[in-house]
């Protein structure tokens, strides 16, 4: 057996990099104190304006800018930002502000994509690399992770999300954070990371982006709050307020969430930013009047710096003459700016990180794509073994997003290029050579409903041995205001799978999307289906040694799967209710008698027409080895408060192939005070098997691992029956079960 990097990295990254460590803090707010004391009211204000369109050096010599996004190029970066340090009365230099999602030039599958590696390294790479590459411009901070958890794909979002679940968003979005702000060469912090959007985006409305978000505060506690608190506990140095409004009141305004918790009760030291015009949209939710009010109630509730609008700008100095803000608030949200930027050792450290313009695209970066693309793939069906392919066959390449450079990026990378993308076909070709690959895309992008070039698409899979189907999404079908109400394949792909289908050649389908994709209606005709999600720069390789076998698939489900768009919300971690769906309770219409009576269907939680379980569930993830769960044990069935309990299973993989398996354990609490989800990720591991290898997975619970949100809005742990599993996905597993007792 061998450990995954997992286990030693992950050790090794949680216990190397504390960016806000007792010392740091001390002295930064010593330093941003005294700093405050010799600033005038224009220059205070000036910090908490993070500006876009016209990054003008006078403004800047003026000290009436504190940061600037978005500038594209490395000389005016480090031009504006020579101006702050050098020119301006004090000194002070610039945020210098850029979205690194998913990697700068070269491309990491997108975040939906790495949280299907489980692997908190993947993560922890895909943010280091993109820091140290947008480090060559002058970036010093970026807007990332996003935390935001999501249990509806029509949310076109859900791409940069790590899924449903908390645990899992919680680990990968902390590992990310400390990635970025891992020390690069010659910079003490590579760049500030930012978490948003605080809080709750992802449960916008019927997955239409920046609609209100309706969250009970017991679920926001458990479910939503959980990632961003672990980014807070990892050090992050910046936090984004989100769009929607939470329960009524808008983030960029709501002072419970912004200081009573964030600052009061996780401790948050670091500075607090608006997302893009957020604040100015509180005029349009309909919870300030003017920009005035909006620069009264933000400063007020705790936010400190405005991304792009005026209102800051424009308003606190009328308003402190006024006497509706006082000086000292203004002095909180300055400092908790310049103590951001000395944390980072910004004031030591200004200017980009010159001559190391070789790092971008560099081969190890490549190679760290690479890994994260081929870690990320998630194989959903592999009738009779068909995958891998043996590389002597001719293979027919069909579908879309075979050859889309720029769509196989994925959403939210305005950096990196068309022509550094490495396709499947590109890649394929290299693999098997020119001779043995077919290739006719059949519609020519993922919307095209032409059926002109199935005929060519049918003659090479005719002749061909195997067909290895791209369909997809372009890219912008996902991502920030890209929400879809119909997330089935678009275009005519649908149709053109069933016409390949009958030429009767095995069938793979890759499926390259930003989301979970509705595919009930043709999963049927593929023997294979590989989920390889938009996995950037790398993807073309990735799903070449995927495929014919050179690595073995095992990215395992971040979210559930839906069988229809009328299963949405659907996750894993739901209530039993007091009616619970069974697996086959429901009719298809066509078989419903006429005339029934009322009585006559199962009374349960479920629809009549559909299944209520997902196409495939939280976790799940097939590979080419073949893994089986034996021997559970716990070392005892009662734990006490001031216990633990070791839970261990036998994992033996019976296949013909090395592999890596996710082992996940999950908990039932079965009475609570409130009522309790089915199931709740608590651990997880990864571990590589030969075929014929066997290992014991041994876990160590907690009762913290227990706590949820009691009657009186406390967490607490609750004595009482528990259920456990050690399993591979949401939906199986070894059962077990013990009692804590009180
Ligand atoms: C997005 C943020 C992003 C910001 C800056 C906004 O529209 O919601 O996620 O960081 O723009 O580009």
């Amino acid at each position: 057996m061998r450990l995954l990097p997992l286990f030693a990295g992950v050790l090794s990254l949680a216990t190397s990099y504390t960016p806000l460590c007792a010392t740091a803090v001390a002295s930064a707010e010593q330093r941003a104190a005294e700093m405050l004391s010799r600033m005038t009211l224009e220059e205070k204000i000036g910090q908490l304006y993070l500006q876009h369109d016209s990054a003008e050096e006078a403004l800047i010599r003026s000290g009436a800018c504190g940061a600037l996004l978005n500038l594209t190029d490395a000389e005016t970066a480090d031009r504006l930002q020579r101006v702050a340090v050098e020119e301006s009365r004090l000194g002070i230099p610039l945020f210098l502000g850029r979205d690194v999602i998913h990697g700068y030039r070269t491309a990491f599958p997108i975040p939906l994509a790495l949280a299907c590696s489980w692997d908190e390294e993947i993560s922890y790479k895909a943010a280091a690399v993109g820091a140290s590459e947008a480090a060559v411009v002058g970036y010093n901070w970026t807007y990332s992770p996003m935390v935001d958890i999501s249990r509806d794909a029509r949310w076109g979002r859900i791409a940069e999300s790590f899924g449903e679940d908390p645990l899992l968003a919680s680990r990968l979005g902390a590992a990310m954070v400390r990635g970025y702000q891992t020390p690069q060469e010659g910079l003490p912090v590579g760049m500030a990371a930012c978490v948003k959007h605080f809080a709750g985006y992802g449960a916008s409305e019927g997955g239409r982006d920046y609609n209100s978000t309706l969250i009970p505060p017991r679920e926001l506690r458990d479910i939503y709050l959980p990632p961003y608190k672990a980014a807070v506990d990892a050090g992050v140095l910046t936090v984004m307020t989100a769009f929607n409004d939470l329960d009524g009141v808008p983030s960029s305004g709501n002072r419970w969430l912004l200081t009573e918790l964030l600052r009061e009760e996780w401790g948050f030291d670091g500075m607090v930013v608006s997302d893009w015009k957020s604040m100015d949209e509180m005029i349009n939710h309909g919870f300030c009047a003017d920009e005035r009010e909006v620069a009264l109630r933000s400063a007020k509730a705790g936010l400190d710096m405005e991304m792009v609008g005026h209102c800051y700008i424009n308003h606190i100095a009328s308003l402190i003459e006024e006497g509706a803000l006082d000086m000292a608030t203004i002095d909180e949200r300055v400092m908790y700016v310049l103590k951001a930027k000395y944390a980072m050792g910004l004031f030591e450290h200004p200017y980009r990180t010159k001559g190391r313009e070789s790092v971008i695209l560099s081969k190890e970066h490549k190679n760290a794509a690479l890994e994260a693309a081929c870690r990320s793939a998630v194989l959903l069906k592999n009738e009779n073994d068909i995958l891998p392919l043996s590389k002597g066959v001719k293979v027919a390449v069909i579908g879309p997003l075979a050859d889309a450079p720029h769509e196989q990026i994925g959403t939210w990378c305005f950096d990196a290029r068309d022509e550094d993308s490495v396709t499947p076909l590109v890649a394929l070709r290299e693999m098997l050579g020119e001779d043995n690959v077919l290739y006719a895309p059949g519609v020519s992008y993922s919307r095209d409903s032409s059926r002109d070039g199935f005929a060519a698409a049918l003659e090479a899979a005719r002749n061909s041995d195997a067909v290895l189907f791209f369909v997809g999404e372009e890219s912008m079908l996902s991502g920030e205001a890209h929400s879809l109400s119909d997330i089935h394949l678009p275009g005519a792909q649908e149709e053109l799978v069933r016409a390949v289908a009958k030429e009767g050649k095995p069938l793979v389908l890759v499926l390259m999307t930003g989301r979970p994709v509705i595919i009930t209606d043709i999963e049927a005709e593929a023997e294979a289906i590989l989920a390889a999600f938009h996995q950037g720069t790398m993807a073309g390789p990735a799903l070449a040694k995927l495929l014919f076998g050179e690595v073995s698939p095992s990215g395992r489900l971040p979210v559930s799967w839906p069988v229809e768009i009328g299963q949405i919300p659907i996750y894993y971690n739901h209530k039993n209710t007091g009616r619970p769906a069974k697996p086959d309770d429901f009719v298809p219409l066509d078989k419903l008698p006429l005339a029934q009576k009322q009585s006559s269907l199962g009374f349960t939680s479920s629809y009549m027409d559909l299944q209520p379980q997902p196409a495939y569930c939280f976790g799940y993830g097939l590979s080419y080895g073949n893994f089986e769960y034996s021997d559970l044990e716990l070392n005892t069935d009662k734990m006490r408060m001031d216990g633990a309990i070791e839970v261990s299973a036998t994992i033996r993989n019976t296949g013909r192939r090395e592999a890596i398996e996710t082992v996940q354990l999950y908990v039932r609490d079965l009475v609570g005070e409130v009522t309790r989800p089915v199931r709740e990720l608590k651990d997880y591991k990864q571990i590589a098997l030969k075929p014929g290898e066997s290992c014991r997975v041994s876990f160590t619970l907690l009762p913290e691992q227990l706590a949820f949100t009691g009657i009186d809005m406390e967490r607490k742990v609750e004595p009482g029956m528990f259920k456990l599993w050690i399993a591979p996905n949401a939906q199986s597993g070894l059962e077990g079960s013990f009692e804590l007792l009180p």
